[in-house]
């Protein structure tokens, strides 16, 4: 029997596709952030790649933990515990393998050649087990792609590239990198064309225009995804190289791409969306937003910009629905480390995960780390806290569940599905805001964890008719609307201080089946007390005073 070439070029081509995951399949996904090295450690069934092993992982050594492609597959049931279906994991390329005047490449950005991996992390076998591990429980494999520049420990390269020591780069000739400046962080031509680093470790800035290396680079890394079915990229450095490069570049992986844009300017960052560069762009204007407006201490800043940055996501971007949106990553404070309150990172998690975009975890935000005002510190080994099932990992479940749940079931409000609809603020004060969006309507507040005698907010119209049955779909407890669909919610019960909402009628909540068989507590009207609270409320305990840090922003 023969097949028509047509017969074999669809074949070929939908075989692509079941590995070639397109910003429409990201959308609906949760992505978790790892650092190989940090992540799990080495065992039976993932034998260490780098000798000696330390004992204990010390970040400040910025010496390898032993981490590594295998390990992480000894992870995936914890990772799927909380409803992840998607991993970001740090570049797997080839480093320079030196100690530096800052330590060592741990961290795996210091690429020097990408035609080769990482040998610390695992050989190529090693690599296609995770990932088609991965694929078997249906979760996605995004890698970091660091092209922008080559780490050099030769003094003259700081002057410029001319006398190249190759140190095993790829790049041989002079030609392929920017002349020597140092960045201007204020220009961004000088961002694109300058070099990274200091003079004790200059990091070349690759010549991104030149032809042969574009070429190289494009048809690079169309060979890299199709040979390890990668299904999407982060792209690191995304402002340090010029958007035309991007636009050739993402064309070729044919994947989804979401860039490391790394600033506060709304209409700069989304430019590498809407002039088509990169199907996404981390949300770090978003990120500002959270923190500020849940960040630090109680009550601080005004919760009401939070809003005011929500609708700038969505006029902004042209697809704000796959932006990645963070707390914390490898390069910035953790978010507990500025924010003691467990309550106050309650409700930056509820925004992360329920506004548009694409959640992205941060490894160790799970599990409250804190240490880490900035890097080193920020990328501690994660297996001292022994992966623990504890209540901020069971909160990221559920809101990852309800997120899921909302948007596989397409339960509609007003004709309007959570992933069609825009996140509308529909009542705001300086310390609290509700949004409507689709058929929930969450509410989030600054006020941290001790109850406040009297204190409540008040929604005068949810949508949704007087005397409706309402559930919480974080907690599962069940509310009715006052007068004209109206709510107000009572910070004043011990326990219940500063705790974010969920709410969806007791009809979608059955359909969404996030909830068992919810109690009802009781009336939530315009100024009435909530007198049913149950006996056991959710613990919040309050720790200790925050440490007053800020992040750095290199
Ligand atoms: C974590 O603990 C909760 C509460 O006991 C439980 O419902 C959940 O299944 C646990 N998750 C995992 C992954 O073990
Ligand atoms: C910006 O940086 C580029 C590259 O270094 C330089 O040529 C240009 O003069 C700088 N512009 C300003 C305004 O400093
Ligand atoms: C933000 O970026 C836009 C687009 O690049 C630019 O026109 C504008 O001047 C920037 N705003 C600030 C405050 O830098
Ligand atoms: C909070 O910010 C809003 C604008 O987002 C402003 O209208 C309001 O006056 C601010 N309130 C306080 C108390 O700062
Ligand atoms: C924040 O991180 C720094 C190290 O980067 C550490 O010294 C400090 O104790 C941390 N603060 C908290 C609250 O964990
Ligand atoms: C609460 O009661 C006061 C005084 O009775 C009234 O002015 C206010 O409008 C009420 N709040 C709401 C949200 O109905």
């Amino acid at each position: 029997m023969r097949f028509s070439a047509t017969a074999l070029l669809a074949a070929a081509a939908s075989l692509h596709a079941v590995n070639a995951a397109t910003a429409d399949q990201w959308r609906s996904r949760s992505i978790y952030q790892l650092l190989t090295d940090r992540f799990a450690p080495p065992s039976d069934t993932a034998p260490a790649r780098t000798n000696p092993v330390p004992q204990t992982c010390d970040p400040q050594a910025g010496t390898w933990c032993g981490g590594t492609w295998l390990s992480i597959i000894d992870k995936l049931d914890y990772l799927q515990g909380m409803g992840i279906d998607a991993i970001w994991i740090s570049p797997v390329h080839q480093n320079i393998d030196v100690h530096t005047p800052y330590n060592y490449a741990y961290h795996g950005y210091w690429v020097n050649d990408v035609t080769q991996l990482n040998a610390r992390f695992g050989s190529e076998q090693d690599l296609e087990t995770l990932i088609s591990e991965l694929h078997k429980r249906d979760m996605y494999i995004m890698v970091d792609i660091a092209i922008n520049s080559i780490p050099t420990l030769n003094q003259n390269d700081a002057v410029s590239a001319d006398s190249l020591s190759t140190d095993g780069s790829m790049w041989t000739d002079p030609a392929y990198f920017h002349p020597q400046c140092w960045i201007d962080f204020s220009n961004q031509t000088s961002c694109e064309v300058c070099w990274f680093g200091d003079a004790n470790l200059p990091l070349m800035d690759v010549n991104t225009e030149h032809p042969h290396v574009i070429s190289t680079l494009n048809s690079w890394i169309t060979d890299f995804v199709t040979k390890y079915k990668i299904d999407g990229l982060r792209l690191d450095a995304g402002k340090h190289i010029p958007g035309e490069f991007w636009s050739g570049f993402t064309k070729a992986a044919g994947v989804f791409t979401t860039g490391e844009v790394f600033d506060g300017n709304w209409s700069f960052t989304a430019d590498y969306q809407n002039k088509g560069f990169m199907d996404s762009v981390l949300g770090f204007p978003m990120n500002g937003a959270i923190v500020k407006a849940f960040g630090d201490q109680p009550k601080k800043n005004n919760v009401s910009d939070f809003g005011v940055a929500v609708s700038l996501a969505l006029s902004t971007y042209k697809d704000p629905r796959v932006i990645g949106n963070f707390l914390e990553n490898h390069d910035m404070a953790r978010f507990r480390n500025i924010t003691a309150d467990p309550v106050l990172a309650y409700n930056a998690m509820v925004a992360q995960f329920l506004i548009e975009g694409i959640p992205v975890t941060y490894y160790g935000q799970e599990q409250d780390l804190s240490d880490g005002n900035h890097d080193p510190y920020n990328r501690q080994a994660l297996w001292p806290s022994n992966y623990e099932n504890g209540t901020t990992y069971q909160r990221i479940a559920r809101l990852n569940l309800v997120r899921k749940n909302l948007i596989t079931t397409g339960i509609q409000f007003d004709g309007k599905a959570y992933m069609d609809d825009d996140s509308k603020a529909i009542a705001v004060t300086p310390t609290d805001i509700a949004f409507r969006k689709g058929p929930i309507v969450f509410t989030l507040n600054n006020r941290g964890s001790p109850e406040e005698a009297g204190a409540t907010f008040g929604i005068q119209a949810t949508g949704w008719p007087s005397q409706t049955a309402i559930i919480d779909l974080l907690s599962c407890h069940q509310f009715i609307t006052g007068s004209g669909g109206s709510l107000s919610i009572s910070y004043s019960q011990p326990g219940y201080g500063g705790l974010p909402y969920v709410f969806a009628t007791a009809a979608d909540a059955k359909t969404l089946g996030v909830c068992g068989r919810p109690t009802p507590v009781g009336v939530l009207a315009p100024n009435a007390t909530n007198a049913a609270l149950p006996s056991s409320p959710m613990s919040v305990g309050l720790m200790g005073a925050a440490a007053l840090l800020t992040a750095s922003l290199f």
